[in-house]
This record gives C-alpha cells, sequence and structure tokens, in this order.
C-alpha cells in the first residue's frame, strides 16, 4: 500500500461521512481542515502554485482535450482547474490522467460559463430577471446544474451579478439590470439553484458571484473600460449582489477586469482582502479573469509577469485563469520573499477546501457519465421550465386598444421579420452547450398554436443588419393580406454579451424601415423585441400598436412567446432596466439623485437637456397587462416610526379588468433629508399578487431599520431621524406615496 493510496481511503472516509451527514457544520470544517492541512504538507512549492493555476482545454470537432503540453503539465500537478471542457466522457479522460498520472493525483475542477442553461438554454439573465420571480430563477440555475454536473462540469462562471445602468454595455444581458435589491435576489437565487442543498451532492455545481467589482461601471458603455466611481456607489449600488451572493453561500468570486479609481480590481488588496474577507467574512477562492493577471502590465500597474503575479497574489486572488503566470513566477516569488509561503498556502487552501466540499476526493468524476448526461439533457421536465420562464420573462410594453391577446381562429396572420423563423439568435449570448437546433421559433410557436383554418404567412423582409430593402414589398404584400401582423425584430445574439458594446442602440440594420413598411398597410400590427440590451424605440413605441419585449428566451423561444401572443399566459414581466429615449440620455436609471437643481420643464438653468426630457421611455419596474391593476388605501403602522422599530406598509390591489392577472407590487423609499445626499426613489421590497377580475388584495410590506440605512460621511452605515417618503405601484413611476418620520427617540 502506498502512502498515496492510505491518503485517499482516508479523504474517501471524510468525505463520505460529510455526504452521510454523520458529521456536520464545524465539524464538518474541521476534519476538511484536517485533511487539506495532511495533503498541503505533502505537496512542493510547485505543486502548490499548479493548484492555483488554471487552463482552459482545446476543442476538435465538439469534442475538448488538452494538448502534449497540458497533459505534460496537469502530470507534473501544475494545473489545479480547467476551463471550458465539456462532454462526460473527455471531461473523464482529462480527469483519469489527473488522478491516475499526476503525483498526488489531486483532481481538477472544471469550470464552464453556465449562464442560462447548459444544454436546456433558458432565457437571458435580464430576461429571468424581468420575472421578478426568485423561485423560477432559482429553477432555472439548478436545471443547469443538473445537465452540466452530469456531463462532469463541477464550477459555474456564474451568476453575473454586475449591476449595469448603460445599454451600450453588451454585458447587460448577462445580468439582473439596474437595481441593487432586485440584483441581490437574483443573485441569491442563481447561487442556491446551482450549489443546491449542498455540494456535495454530485448535481451541484460550485457558483462564482462575478466580475468583483463595478464590472458594470465601465466608462462610456465600453467593455474592459475603466471605472472611475466613490466609494459610497460602489457600496450602495454595486457591491449588494455580490453581498447576497456570498451571504447565500457562493463559493468562489471572480475578480473584474477594470479599474477602480486608479486601482484594478485583480490587483485590489481593498476588494479581495479588506472587504471581501475582511468585512464579509468570504471563506472561498478568487479566481481572476480570463488573463487579468497577465492585463495588470497594460493597465500600467505592473512592469512584467513577475509583479503582476506578486500584485495579485498579495492582494487575495487565489487562481490564475489562463495567464500562466502563477505557474511560471510564484515559485521564484516565494523563494526572493516576494510573496509570503502562508499567502500561497492559504490560497491552495481555499482550492482544496473546495474540492473536498465538491466531494473530488470521494468520486473525481462526481458520478458524470453520458448516460446521465444524455438522461438529463433537454428532459421534458427541464423544457417546460425552460417554457414557463420564458412566459414569465416577458414584458408587455405596449398595447393600444386591447390588440393583444390575439384570437386563435384569427384568419391571416403575418410573421415577419428576421427573427421570426431565427433558431440560432434566440439562444443568446453565452449558450454553453446550446443547440439552435432545439429552439423553437416565433413561427413555429405561432403555427402549433393557431387553429386549423388559420394562414399564417411568413416572410423574413430583411437581415438584422444590413441595409437591403430588396424584400420589403413582399412584406407589405404579405402584411396587406393578414388580419394581424407579428412582426420580430431586434439584435443578433453577438451584438450582446462580452466584447459587445454598441455606440447605437436602435433596431439595427433597415429594421425600423420593414416595420414602417408593415404600419403603412394599415395592418394591426404587434412589435416582438429581441435583443440582449434596453434599445431605443422612441419611434417603435410612437408608432406601433402593441410591442412585447422578450429578450433572448433560450429554446421556448417560440411557444413562450405564441402563449402570450394567444392569451394563455397573461403577460406580468416587468423591466429590470430602464429604457432611453435616446442614447444622450445615457446612463439613465430609476435611482438617481436630485441635484441641486431637479428637472423643470419651465425652467431653463434646471439638470436637463435641451432636446429631450429626462424621463426615460419606459421606466424601470414598467410592464403592462392584459388586465388592468389599481393601487389604493396606503397606509403606514404609524406616521411617526421610532428607530429601531419596523415599518408596515400595506396597500390595496385591485383587478380593474376583465382578465385574471398578475402584478409585481413594488415598494420603494425615498429618505428626504440626510448627511448624504439620497437617491429620489430605492426599490426595497416587491411581491407577485395573482387577481381575478375585480378582486382585492391587501399586501403587505415590513420595513426593517437596515433597510433605511445608507453609507454617511464617514462611510459607515447609518440610519438618520427624519422623513421617508412611501411609493407603492406597479412600476417606478406610477405610485401612490405616504410618507413617515422616523423619530430620534
Ligand atoms: C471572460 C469573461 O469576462 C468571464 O465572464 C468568463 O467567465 C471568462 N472569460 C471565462 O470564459
Amino acid at each position: 500500500m502506498t502512502a498515496r493510496h492510505d491518503r485517499f481511503i482516508a479523504m474517501k472516509l471524510i468525505c463520505l461521512l460529510l455526504l452521510w451527514g454523520v458529521i456536520s457544520g464545524r465539524a464538518q470544517d474541521a476534519a476538511i481542515q484536517r485533511s487539506v492541512d495532511s495533503l498541503l504538507s505533502m505537496m512542493t512549492l510547485e505543486e502548490k502554485c499548479g493548484q492555483l493555476n488554471q487552463i482552459p482545454a482545446n476543442w476538435k470537432d465538439g469534442v475538448s482535450y488538452l494538448t502534449d503540453e497540458g497533459k505534460e503539465m496537469v502530470r507534473r500537478g501544475q494545473v489545479g482547474s480547467l476551463l471550458n471542457a465539456a462532454g462526460a466522457s473527455s471531461i473523464r479522460e482529462i480527469q483519469r490522467l489527473t488522478v491516475e498520472e499526476s503525483r498526488l493525483g489531486i483532481p481538477l475542477i472544471i469550470g464552464v460559463d453556465i449562464i442560462h442553461g447548459s444544454r436546456t438554454i433558458f432565457p437571458v439573465p435580464l430576461a429571468e430577471a424581468s420575472s421578478w420571480d426568485p423561485e423560477l430563477v432559482q429553477k432555472s440555475a439548478r436545471v443547469a446544474a443538473v445537465e452540466a454536473s452530469a456531463a462532469g462540469i463541477h464550477w459555474t462562471f456564474a451568476p453575473m451579478v454586475d449591476i449595469a445602468r448603460d445599454p451600450r454595455w453588451g454585458r447587460i444581458v448577462e445580468g439582473s439590470g439596474e437595481d441593487p435589491y432586485l440584483g441581490s435576489v437574483m443573485a441569491a437565487a442563481r447561487v442556491r439553484g446551482f450549489q443546491g442543498t449542498s455540494l456535495a451532492d454530485p448535481t451541484s455545481i460550485l457558483a462564482c458571484a462575478k466580475h468583483f467589482a463595478a464590472y458594470g461601471g465601465a466608462e462610456a458603455g465600453r467593455d474592459y473600460n475603466i471605472v472611475d466611481m466613490s466609494e459610497r456607489t460602489l457600496r450602495e449600488i454595486y457591491l449588494p449582489p455580490f453581498k447576497a451572493a456570498l451571504d447565500a453561500g457562493a463559493g468562489s468570486f471572480m475578480s473584474s477586469f477594470n479599474e477602480i479609481a486608479g486601482v484594478p480590481s485583480t490587483g485590489s488588496k481593498f476588494l479581495m482582502t479588506d472587504v471581501l474577507r475582511g468585512e464579509w467574512g468570504f471563506k472561498g477562492f478568487v479566481v481572476s479573469d480570463w488573463t487579468a493577471i497577465g492585463e495588470l502590465i497594460p493597465h500600467g500597474v505592473a512592469a512584467n509577469r513577475a509583479e503582476a503575479g506578486a500584485l495579485a497574489i498579495n492582494a487575495g486572488v487565489d487562481i490564475d485563469m489562463v495567464s500562466k503566470i502563477y505557474m511560471d513566477e510564484l515559485p521564484a516569488l516565494v523563494r526572493s520573499g516576494k510573496v509570503s509561503p502562508g499567502t500561497v498556502d492559504e490560497a491552495v487552501r481555499r482550492v482544496l477546501r473546495a474540492k473536498f466540499r465538491l466531494g473530488l476526493f470521494t468520486d473525481p468524476y462526481r458520478g458524470a457519465s453520458t448516460e446521465r448526461e444524455r438522461k438529463s439533457i433537454l428532459s421534458v421536465d427541464h423544457v417546460k421550465a425552460a417554457r414557463e420562464i420564458g412566459q414569465r420573462s416577458i414584458i408587455l410594453l405596449k398595447n393600444e386598444e386591447s390588440l393583444l391577446p390575439i384570437s386563435k381562429q384569427t384568419k391571416t396572420i403575418a410573421v415577419i421579420g428576421p427573427l421570426a423563423d431565427n433558431k440560432d439568435e434566440p439562444l443568446g449570448p453565452w449558450h454553453a452547450g446550446g443547440k439552435a437546433a432545439d429552439v423553437v421559433t416565433v413561427l413555429e410557436g405561432i403555427k402549433s398554436q393557431v387553429s386549423p383554418q388559420t394562414r399564417v404567412l411568413y416572410v423574413k423582409g430583411c437581415e438584422i443588419e444590413g441595409d437591403s430593402g430588396a424584400r420589403f414589398v413582399e412584406a407589405t404584400l404579405l402584411a396587406k393580406q393578414a388580419d394581424v401582423a407579428i412582426v420580430a425584430l431586434g439584435e443578433s445574439e453577438r451584438m450582446s454579451g462580452e466584447a459587445a458594446s454598441r455606440s447605437n442602440i436602435d433596431l439595427p440594420g433597415v429594421q425600423r424601415e420593414l416595420l414602417k413598411q408593415v404600419l403603412s398597410t394599415g395592418t394591426p400590427t404587434v412589435l416582438v423585441l429581441m435583443n440582449g440590451r434596453p434599445l431605443t424605440i422612441a419611434w417603435e413605441a410612437a408608432h406601433t400598436p402593441a410591442i412585447l419585449e422578450t429578450w433572448f428566451l433560450g429554446v421556448q423561444t417560440g411557444n413562450a412567446i405564441a402563449d402570450v401572443l394567444f392569451g394563455d399566459v397573461n403577460p406580468s414581466g416587468k423591466l429590470p432596466v430602464s429604457f432611453p429615449r435616446s442614447v444622450g440620455q445615457v446612463p439613465i436609471y430609476y435611482n438617481y439623485k436630485s441635484t441641486g437643481r431637479p428637472f423643470d420643464e419651465l425652467n431653463k438653468y434646471t439638470s436637463k437637456y435641451l432636446d429631450v426630457t429626462n424621463t426615460p421611455l419606459y421606466p424601470f419596474g414598467y410592464g403592462l397587462s392584459y388586465t388592468t391593476f389599481s393601487y389604493s388605501e396606503l397606509k403606514l403602522s404609524s406616521q411617526k416610526i421610532p428607530p429601531g422599530s419596523d415599518v408596515s406598509v400595506t396597500i390595496r390591489v385591485t383587478n380593474t379588468g376583465r382578465r385574471k392577472g398578475e402584478e409585481i407590487v413594488q415598494l420603494y423609499v425615498r429618505d428626504v433629508v440626510a448627511s448624504v445626499t439620497r437617491p429620489v426613489k430605492e426599490l426595497k421590497g416587491f411581491q407577485r399578487v395573482t387577481l381575478d377580475p375585480g378582486q382585492q388584495k391587501t399586501v403587505t410590506f415590513t420595513l426593517k431599520p437596515d433597510q433605511l440605512a445608507f453609507y454617511g460621511l464617514d462611510m459607515k452605515r447609518v440610519v438618520e431621524p427624519g422623513m421617508f417618503k412611501v411609493y407603492v405601484g406597479g412600476n417606478s413611476v406610477d405610485v401612490v406615496e405616504s410618507e413617515f418620520e422616523l423619530t430620534d427617540h
């Protein structure tokens, strides 16, 4: 029996005990810690640095593999994790090589960007956030974890929890929009979904809250650009979803590409050591973004690779994604005293701890198999879940004269537009193992739901980009014959996501022209938008009777949209982000500050533009239904609230229309006078109510004292006495209001 064999028996035993719940809580942690320490004591410095090195897999004919050089590195113990590998059989082979042919046999963690589904592609995260439904979002992440883990993936680089106030930034599609509260709720839901109840469960995958931090604040909405913001804005707007992810148990964080006020995040001790580990008590590990450690050189804070490596590890980045700087430089940095051995040991401990928690020492394959993969992907339940959240993610932006829903008996329906019968784009950016063949298009969804007598006509009309109007005539001829036209327009999936910023956020190409042509026929027209960011659609909004915002809904796109078009589902989605009237208003968000000269239409010398008003086209929280709701009788538990007490807020919501519907009731607060300026509104809670026609319900919110807190002049959290306004409504603008005084004793 070798020492390695004995060690494995001991580790397996510990893992099994963890799995069976025989030892729990602190005892588990202590047991893992002992195993980690014993393993650490057997490792050479090079092997330790290897655990901190992450390399990408290579791809050929849809199969991931390691190059000969990669295999050698693995055998030498120079690789701790792998990214972008896929498929149970190829991952098993790579893992086999690692555990059987490296000296210590420490399994790799396999990480992949499982952002909105693994093979069953769900709506993009911005769309899912539009559902304001954390249970469904959690379910979506759970399905993704079940499918990904079956294929041998242990770790997802998600959730992306970056707040984004600038729709030019393409990565807005990957997050939950502009609001820290909604963003926090969604971040926590996704972590719960990915990680399940225990990481030891082989259907769980490790979550990674990214990109820490403030990546969404990129100047001018240009990806990878610098960020320069106050610590107050950082802490109040950009950090809360990260804290929520951590509180939900996120096992890893990813440092961001950007700098904040002169300090690149990947070299920021303030972010990763002081805030994340010091203030928040994070016990997991931090991975850099792709080559971000090497990028400390072009940032201009490191002269060479060694300096970059020292900066990153000393700041608190544990794993080096792709730069190979830790592998090449860390051993010498330790030997020369520029990095302490304790710093490296601590980083290695964090990585090994995660491997133990994932059960990789019990079964380095975590039960992955092609059989398990085959059974889980696109299962009936998974596809059903994708359709359900697809339905909930759709936002009804406009519905003049109740054009929608349309009847399934309609005689002739014209389906027009470059996205109407498109199977590629609805997958959206970051679609992992998603396949175009799995997508139900809008045309297919419509055809499958109409009556046998209904004629469904289709023409593409134009491309997403480009300037050809050659098929406009065909489109108008078709629209003329129809009782209703459904026009599906928007962006291609490559126009949002990473490295996909746009300075012009109109509908691309000649799509507006196509819409004009269709509208000129006088046929009632519904615009179905598919896009990865808010677009500037003031013209479309003014001239089109009905508009659905559907983002990218994944494999069930056409079914979910048809469910809403024909009224089997009454839309209830709400915007997680403001829609600007023009790109010049950007950045635009509902929780802005008043300024000393708040907007006044009649006074030129107030904060505004000469050519456009300040308000967005569609505000945060906005979304219509096929029914209508009214809000009345807003009541607070008291008009005077003593310090430290809860405030109870009740409101009566009535379905004033003729259909059953669901409304997202939103609660906002404003601190009227404080020692530092406060936003004009801040979302503090929301609830979904389902109401039959004529039915009323009283909705109650409880405002906790901490929800009134902010970062004061000394950057400490404080609740200050004084007047607070309370707003409740179905979006951030149309609200009923009341107020209370927080007394000082
Ligand atoms: C770069 C992206 O910024 C990050 O979000 C992603 O997880 C990594 N590449 C790995 O693909």
